[in-house]
């Protein structure tokens, strides 16, 4: 099955570089291979000393490379987007007077990168796509956009385009409200279509595998372990992590020996957290990582990986379990602390907080009207308890 693996990390820790050496060690073992860089300071350009421009340029035989262009994916692509924003939001004097040609939602352009990697995916030409992103804070903005912007098209439009077209004239003679028009509703289904096509893409634990990328840091290890809590909390599969730029064993210079002694410390407590998934150290060269030369010692460093492209684990994020009232719904999320973790339920949805990361899962039928009677987090896995009314007898 193809491959997709997403690079991810805080900024500057190397995920660029990694993902480079992926993309390389891929094509060098005959895989058509493509990396693609989603982060909008593109620097793919920069390690392999060649201009990309914004189409796929071709490295050699089988490596393929490409810097998105969130904004011309989305005229070039989706040229009716903006006619049914202005449509949607503009027409009932919702205060939206400036919707111009450049008009743009936070985080909502680069939507439209993901987007276009699945239309690649779909075409079957790569064997591993590569994806560079940006620092941790905007990929998962970018990851939890597919599943979040699902949601909310069917809360906001839940009436079928056929619905639309019957009530059109009579919403607006009896209650001046100006609904969307057929053509509009038509984009509204094409995009919510395509958004849960990416999602299921996305968290496909087969095809589509996150990799963690840091340095042997205070701030950088507690960042990758929140990291690794939301992504498993929008149930992504952190598959490998990486520690970068880790210092050589053998070191006499008495400066560099204290972060020797540093870094040992949370190597050690890196390895501590991520019993279960595969860690990968990578040396602190003495160069820069430029040119094919450079990423030629770190593809040797990341093979020792075996079976470098397959996915390495997969877990099971969220599991049903029967008790004697009703049902427990077990989720992992590692490094989670019971303070910061809020929860509400409503009707047939969960809301799980954890400090500003949200997320809603639908909860299957037979819960629809249970409440929860309690909640636990033990060897970092959530349980929370619902009962269920007795009569029911709906079924999953
Ligand atoms: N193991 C290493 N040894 C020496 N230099 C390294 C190593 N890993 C990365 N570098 C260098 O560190 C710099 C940052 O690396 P890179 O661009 O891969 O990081 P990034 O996480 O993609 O950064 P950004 O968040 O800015 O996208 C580059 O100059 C790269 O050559
Ligand atoms: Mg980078």
């Amino acid at each position: 099955m193809n491959r997709i693996i997403i690079f991810t990390g805080k900024g500057g820790v190397g995920k660029s570089s990694v993902a480079a050496a992926h993309a390389l060690a891929s094509s060098k073992s005959s895989k058509k291979t493509l990396l693609v860089s989603a982060d909008a300071a593109h620097n793919l350009g920069d390690i392999f000393q060649i201009d990309i421009g914004s189409r796929v340029k071709k490295i050699s035989e089988y490596l393929d490379v490409l810097e998105l262009d969130s904004d011309a994916i989305k005229t070039e692509f989706f040229p009716k987007v903006k006619n049914t924003m202005i449509d949607l939001m503009g027409k009932n004097g919702l205060g939206i007077t400036n919707l111009n040609e450049n008009f743009s939602l936070p985080g909502f352009e680069n939507l439209f990168s993901l987007l276009k990697i699945k239309e690649i995916y779909d075409t079957n030409i790569y064997e591993n796509i590569f994806i560079d992103c940006a620092p941790t804070g905007e990929t998962l903005a970018l990851l939890k956009l597919p599943e979040l912007l699902a949601w909310y098209m069917e809360k906001f439009f839940p009436i079928g385009k056929k619905i639309i077209r019957i009530l059109s004239p009579i919403s607006k003679l009896a209650y001046k409200v100006v609904l969307p028009s057929t053509q509009t509703m038509d984009t509204v289904e094409i995009i919510h279509q395509k958004l849960l096509e990416l999602q299921e893409l996305l968290k496909n634990n087969e095809i589509c595998s996150v990799r963690l990328v840091c340095i042997p840091e205070k701030m950088i290890v507690e960042e990758t372990k929140r990291n690794f809590m939301y992504l498993n909390l929008y149930k992504y599969q952190v598959d490998t992590v990486f520690i970068n730029r880790v210092i050589a064993d053998k070191i006499e210079n008495p400066f560099m020996k204290n972060w020797k002694n540093i870094q040992s410390k949370y190597i050690q407590e890196l390895e501590e957290v991520f019993i279960n998934i595969p860690i990968v150290k990578i040396p602190w060269y003495p160069k820069e990582i430029i040119g094919e030369k450079a990423l030629e010692s770190l593809c040797d460093n990341i093979e020792s990986l075996p079976d470098l492209f397959s996915v390495k684990k997969i877990t099971q994020n969220e599991e049903y379990l029967t008790y004697k009232d009703g049902y427990i719904l077990k989720i992992e999320l590692p490094f989670i602390k019971q303070e910061d973790l809020k929860i509400n339920h409503h009707e047939t949805d969960l809301n799980i907080k954890i400090n500003n990361m949200k997320r809603c899962i639908p909860l299957p039928n037979i819960l629809r009207k249970s409440h929860i009677t309690d909640t636990k987090i033990e060897n970092n896995i959530l349980f929370i308890y619902f009962q269920v009314e007795k009569k029911k007898e709906d079924t999953f």
